[in-house]
């Protein structure tokens, strides 16, 4: 039997605070977050949705500095810029606040305190990499250096943003300091770390068992395997001067781990909201914790905060996370240091009153099982294709013929026949199959089947042709009116999660109030007789002319992005060190070919490569299947280093590399003989 919940908590990632919302942010959390808690409101369900700004951590601190004011300057800045953005755009928080915020700091210090106190850290003392004309100890996204997986050569100590692996600083090959650009010296510190492997047999069977049939195939995939590769003691503290203070002695220059308090923001926030009964949102078992995020969050939401909170003891852990993949644009990854996006402020500047349009194809194209791309002449299509042309449409001619006919009165439904009760059946069940799409957080799915109802609203029209029959059969015109008028009422009350404005205008024009999709959503809406108001269009069409704006925005606003320290050395931080004729000649380099490749499964980067390479033919997995597919390279002659060690990726072993160029715009491409060669030969 399914769980009958009495509340619903419900969270959206907090944001850091340092730049705007861009179409990514929404596609992955704040819109599906947003649908699913206007759909529980509609059905009456007690729900806090609950979000805010995230406002400390590297990236802030780095921010602040390039811009050369406080970080506490900084984040006020981007703080209401995206209060502002979500707002106009009509995200419908309960309570939309920022970890800058007095009870934030209180109640993050208290949860410290209390795993503290409960024995639940583990203190370790050790050596960290420290910036010594920075007098600083250097946080993982200060420190660059040479990925050891991809020799990506921006790799952050943290994790590398070409090939997606999670680092330590200290596995960075050549690290600078991307402060100063100095080589980083080691220093001993302590810290209180949080010994999640202590957990990994809760966490088994929290997730892999509990969780196999309800949470997305991509999240658990993700879980599934980090708790394979794994866990350990992760610190919960950090050697900084911006943050939530360390609440011990001695700790000064010590703050909370950023993935320690953000998270704990969610119970701030709504500590905030609701001071007297906040505790039943967080501890009460019949409570349902939802987070809505994007995947480069899933560890922290599925096993760093969940271990927290069951560590704790006294909180509900998250019943699901349906975090999404990542939205593209135009066929690229999202960038924000390239600009490559598009900012959501821009959005509601040049297209004003167009909410709904944003976030009907931002819900159409939902990166929900793998990543997807957002391009402006999809949307100008989605918008005049199907907003326009399908529900605008049919609700338009219902309306201008009912105010034709019957002077804007509901005229008097007659016999119905076969394919009237058919038309009634579908209505019917179109509000349980989207109510079960959404409780699935299948919402691409929900809301195609608010536009299939549309669809037979057109449908029914077109075959009923009640323009022709006004005068020769007035009782079989008034109805399919009176049927047609039914169905743009249903569509009003459906539309309203997806299409909240466009909800409220059709209503407004059908005369009619929201019902509870619980109690009031069934049987007959209307009634014969009852006055509609005025006709008016809920959707403009977008023409070719503002669709070539955009796009030349977009590329006019791109930027060139140079990875350079704030003082010097300039530019070339990151170049390698010099090597001489014999390390070089240790590299064995020749010519194969590729005879077979398949993508590897759960790696969307990664292609399993069968090279010959004149000797034999070795397994070589290469991070290019974003670049290529497999079918485009059969035969594709490459060059690669043939005397590299195996390594195991995703339990293949691989031996050898693939050399690639990237070009401007990080596409890979093979580098090749200029003349097709045989398999094996030499490069030198
Ligand atoms: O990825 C991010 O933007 C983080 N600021 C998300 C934090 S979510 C939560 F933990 F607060
Ligand atoms: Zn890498």
């Amino acid at each position: 039997m399914e769980k009958k919940w009495k509340r619903y908590t419900i969270t959206a990632a907090l944001p850091y605070a340092n730049g705007g919302i861009h179409l990514g942010h929404l596609a992955g959390a704040y819109l599906p977050a947003d649908t699913y808690s206007r759909y529980r409101r509609l059905k009456g369900d007690d729900i806090l949705y609950i979000c805010g700004s995230d406002e400390h951590g590297v990236p802030i601190t780095l921010g602040a500095r390039k811009e050369g004011i406080t970080p506490q300057q900084f984040v006020d800045k981007y703080h209401s810029l995206m209060k502002n953005s979500f707002e106009e755009f009509g995200i419908s928080f309960d309570i939309y606040s920022r970890t800058s915020n007095k009870i934030h700091h209180e109640t993050a210090q208290q949860f410290f305190l209390d795993l503290y106190k409960k024995g639940v850290f583990t203190e370790e003392t050790s050596q960290q990499l420290y910036d010594e004309q920075e007098k600083m100890f250097l946080a993982d996204r200060y420190i660059m250096g040479i990925c050891p997986v991809c020799a990506n050569e921006k790799a952050y100590g943290d994790q590398c943003e070409k090939c997606g692996s999670s680092l330590s600083p200290k596995e960075l090959k050549n690290p600078v300091s991307v402060l100063s650009g100095n080589v980083p010296v080691m220093k001993e510190t302590k810290h209180w770390y949080l010994p999640l492997q202590n957990y990994e047999p809760w966490l088994r069977e929290w997730i892999l068992e509990n969780h196999k049939d309800d949470w997305k195939t991509n999240v658990y995939g993700q879980c599934k395997s980090w708790l394979n590769g794994g866990l350990h003691p992760r610190a919960m503290t950090r050697d900084l001067d911006w943050g939530v203070r360390v609440p011990l002695p001695d700790s000064e220059h010590k703050v909370l781990y950023v993935w320690f308090d953000a998270p704990i923001g969610y119970i701030s926030a709504t500590k905030e909201l609701r001071p007297n009964d906040w505790e039943k949102y967080w501890k009460d078992k019949d409570s349902q914790l939802i987070h809505f995020i994007g995947k480069d969050n899933i560890v922290f939401h599925c096993i760093i905060f969940p271990t927290i909170l069951q560590a704790h003891g006294d909180y509900i852990i998250p019943d699901n996370v349906p975090a999404n993949e990542f939205l593209n644009l135009e066929g690229e990854k999202l960038s924000t240091s390239r600009n490559w996006a598009v900012w959501l402020h821009d959005y509601l500047k040049d297209f004003p009153g167009m909410q709904d349009t944003l976030r009907y194809v931002l819900t159409s194209i939902a990166p929900e099982t793998k990543d997807s791309d957002f391009t402006w002449k999809d949307f100008q299509d989605r918008h005049n294709n199907e907003l326009v042309a399908i529900l605008g449409n049919f609700v338009n001619r219902t309306m201008v013929l009912t105010h034709k006919f019957y002077d804007g009165k509901i005229p008097v439904c007659g016999n119905l026949n076969q394919n009237d009760h058919a038309l009634l059946d579908a209505i019917k069940i179109v509000q349980q199959t989207i109510s079960e799409s959404l409780e699935k957080f299948r919402f691409r799915e929900a809301l195609q089947l608010l536009m299939n109802l549309a669809r037979t609203g057109n449908k029914y029209l077109t075959d009923n042709e009640p323009w022709k029959i006004f005068k020769s059969n007035e009782e079989r015109c008034a109805t399919v009116m009176y049927l047609s008028i039914e169905i743009t009422t249903y569509l009003a009350q459906l539309m309203q999660p997806f299409l909240p404005n466009a909800a409220e205008k059709t209503l407004a024009m059908l005369n009619l109030p929201k019902k509870n999709w619980n109690t009031e959503l069934k049987g007959q809406l209307i009634e014969s007789g009852h006055q509609l108001n005025e006709a008016a269009l809920i959707f403009r069409k977008i023409e070719d002319e503002e669709i070539a704006a955009q796009i030349e925005k977009l590329n006019a606003n791109q930027k060139e992005v140079v990875i350079e320290p704030e003082s010097s050395p300039p530019k070339t931080v990151i170049a390698k060190a010099i090597i001489n004729y014999d390390d070089f000649s240790k590299l064995e380099l020749s010519v194969g070919i590729i005879t077979a490749a398949e993508k590897v499964k759960k790696a969307d980067k990664l292609l399993q490569l069968q090279v010959d390479i004149g000797t034999e033919i070795r397994t070589i997995v290469s991070g290019i299947a974003e670049h290529y597919t497999p079918e485009d390279i059969i035969g594709q002659q490459v060059c690669i280093v043939a005397n590299l060690a195996p390594r195991k990726i995703k339990g293949i072993e691989s031996k050898g590399m693939i050399l690639m160029a990237e070009d401007e715009n990080g596409k890979l491409k093979f580098i090749m003989p200029s003349e097709a060669m045989k398999a094996g030969s030499k490069i030198s």
